[in-house]
């Protein structure tokens, strides 16, 4: 799996629309903004991403930083995180 920090605009979006394209069929998308996410995340399953957990953290908070990491672990099982 991918896991994407600022994937709800800018770059981080271009860079989910590029790991879809390269092939990669599951995805964590990270950032503040929720509604941004499930629409990133809507467009990547429409390009062919099978699994696409959206995450909602500050991740100027470390604890959030922690969370997002184990909310991932604990969705896809596993821990390699790329
Ligand atoms: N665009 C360029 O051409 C370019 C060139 C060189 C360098 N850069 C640098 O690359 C970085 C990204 O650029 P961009 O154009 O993609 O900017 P952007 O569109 O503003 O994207 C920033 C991303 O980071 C997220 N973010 C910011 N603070 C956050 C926080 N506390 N917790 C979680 N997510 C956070 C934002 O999401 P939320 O607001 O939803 O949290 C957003 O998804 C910037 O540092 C920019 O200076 C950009």
């Amino acid at each position: 799996m991918c896991l994407i920090t600022g994937a709800s605009s800018g770059i981080g979006v271009g860079i989910a629309e590029c790991m879809v394209k390269a092939g990669w069929k599951k995805l964590v998308l990270v950032a503040r903004r929720k509604q941004n996410l499930e629409d990133v995340a809507k467009e990547c399953k429409q390009a062919g991403a099978k699994e696409v957990l959206v995450l909602a953290k500050d991740l100027s908070d470390l604890s959030a930083c922690a969370q997002a990491g184990k909310e991932t672990i604990e969705h896809f099982g596993s821990k390699s995180i790329t």
